[in-house]
């Protein structure tokens, strides 16, 4: 790949899921209007997350990147942004506790609205209209206006984007991110699950060590930055480019690009082809990225891939995010895994339990996920790192923090009957927020068990002096 990159320069590639707007001077009026706005994110915070990912890749750090599948215009409000950071903090304790490593903290989170669809058009009884591709593009409502891609979307998105970000700056260092108050929330959490006491043990360490660091001076008063506040980074897939491209600009401090709508991007599993216009807007950004791994990608795309997308082989800049399912992750993640370790890439691999684990159920015929198999997914992702000697870095799930009814299983038993009671997502079914907390308990064990196995390693290889 060694023709010039601009951030226009994926326009003369094949480029899929970008939808044609009928209206191509609107489009152009909102594209001049997006590259006046102020960015969203600072490359410094970019550059900040590339070296606490690097940590991840060196096995020092675990991520959890989380939220909605789709952020929504008419979900935008104060109370869904806190509770879906709330469970996502709560999780990142628990995590930390039992991992004794640091947690990276990522939301897909203002600004993941585009989505890209396998197929172009939706059908119902005998009317056919183009596909719901996000609110950032057309309207959800079955309605042919509706579906009419608008460019004057990306103006509300580019909006509601900085008004979430302003309020999650606002929570994690105003001090609605207190440790103390997070595990106070989780408590509750315990308390009124019906497997509580399954949970109570870990709970009531965390506890335990919260007041033995207290005990020893450190307090929200006396180190704020440990725990009255959090970093959390903001995400999403880098699909609708002319959105992207606008908010690329030329950091001052360096002089190199960064795409400014996010701290991080990623490439979807629908556009990871080399020659095509996503990969080829990715590679040219000097933010972290991510590159979803799906079962059908081969070893060899995928270093080629690498090459593209980190060709200095720099820790920290590329994560991949495999989402294999929990019946195929056993067989085809560890041939990537020695792709990247005898070609000797500095990677973050994240497991994404959620994308190939979605069924159809119930009599709606709702699009949903088994509790069961995201965590057998994880489960297996655990087993071959561990088996691989690699580091399994994070996860990263499809969740929210309201109470819906679109994955079925997890301690309230949600079953088929039930997903039509808070079906609310726009696109693919979110673990809900006891479902999330459940999940983070259940891996937290799992952590624990791989760190002292780890530990135990490096305690052998060090008593046999090497
Ligand atoms: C997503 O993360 O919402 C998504 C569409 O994932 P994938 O590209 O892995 O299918
Ligand atoms: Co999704």
């Amino acid at each position: 790949m060694d023709h010039l990159w601009t951030p226009d320069s994926w326009r003369a590639k094949p480029v899929k899921q970008i939808p044609a707007w009928p209206d191509s001077k609107a489009l152009e009026q909102v594209e001049t209007e997006l590259r006046g706005l102020p960015p969203l994110v600072f490359a410094g915070e970019a550059r900040t997350l590339e070296s606490r990912l690097a940590d991840v890749a060196a096995g020092r750090a675990f991520v959890l990147q989380g939220g909605d599948c789709a952020e929504s215009f008419a979900a935008f409000n104060a109370n869904t942004i806190r509770d879906t950071l709330r469970v996502i903090l709560q999780m990142a304790v628990t995590l930390t506790f039992a991992g004794g490593v640091p947690v990276v903290k990522i939301g897909r989170i203002a600004g993941q609205f585009a989505k890209p669809r396998s197929e172009d058009t939706e059908t119902r009884g005998d009317v056919t209209l183009p596909s719901y591709r996000g609110d950032i593009i057309n309207g959800f409502d079955f309605d042919p206006a509706a579906r009419i891609p608008d460019p004057a979307r990306m103006l509300k998105a580019y909006h509601q984007s900085a008004a979430t970000l302003n309020l999650l700056r606002a929570f994690t260092y105003g001090g609605y991110a207190d440790l103390n108050r997070v595990h106070g929330w989780t408590l509750e959490f315990v308390k009124d699950s019906p497997f509580g006491e399954k949970y109570e043990d870990l709970a009531q360490r965390i506890e335990d060590a919260l007041d033995f660091m207290a005990s020893c001076g450190i307090t929200a008063e006396t180190a704020p930055d440990m725990i009255k506040r959090a970093d959390f980074y903001t995400s999403h897939e880098a699909l609708l480019l002319p959105y992207e491209e606008a908010l690329t600009r030329v950091d001052s401090l360096t002089g190199a690009w960064y795409d400014c709508s996010a701290h991080f991007l990623w490439v979807g599993a629908r556009t990871n082809q080399e020659d095509h216009a996503q990969i080829e807007f990715a590679r040219g950004i000097q933010n972290p990225l991510g590159l979803k791994c799906p079962p059908t990608l081969t070893p060899d795309a995928l270093i080629r891939l690498i090459d593209t997308l980190n060709p200095d082989n720099r820790p920290g800049r590329l994560t991949l995010i495999t989402r294999m399912g929990h019946d195929k992750v056993a067989e085809k993640l560890p041939p990537l895994i020695r792709a990247v370790q005898k070609e000797g890439r500095a990677v973050v691999w994240v497991c994404d339990p959620m994308h190939g684990n979605t069924i159809k159920a119930g009599s709606g015929g709702y699009k949903t996920r088994r509790f069961d198999h995201v965590l057998a997914e994880v489960q297996g992702f655990f087993a071959v790192h561990e088996a691989e000697g690699t580091w399994p870095g994070g996860v990263h799930f499809e969740m929210t923090g309201q109470n819906v009814t679109e994955c079925m299983g997890g301690a309230d038993a949600i079953g088929e009957a039930d997903l039509g009671g808070r079906y609310e997502t726009l696109c693919d079914p979110r673990l809900n927020a006891n479902q999330a907390l459940e999940l983070s308990f259940l891996l937290a064990e799992d952590l624990k068990t791989l760190r002292r196995k780890r530990g135990r390693k490096v305690e052998g290889s060090r008593e046999k002096g090497e």
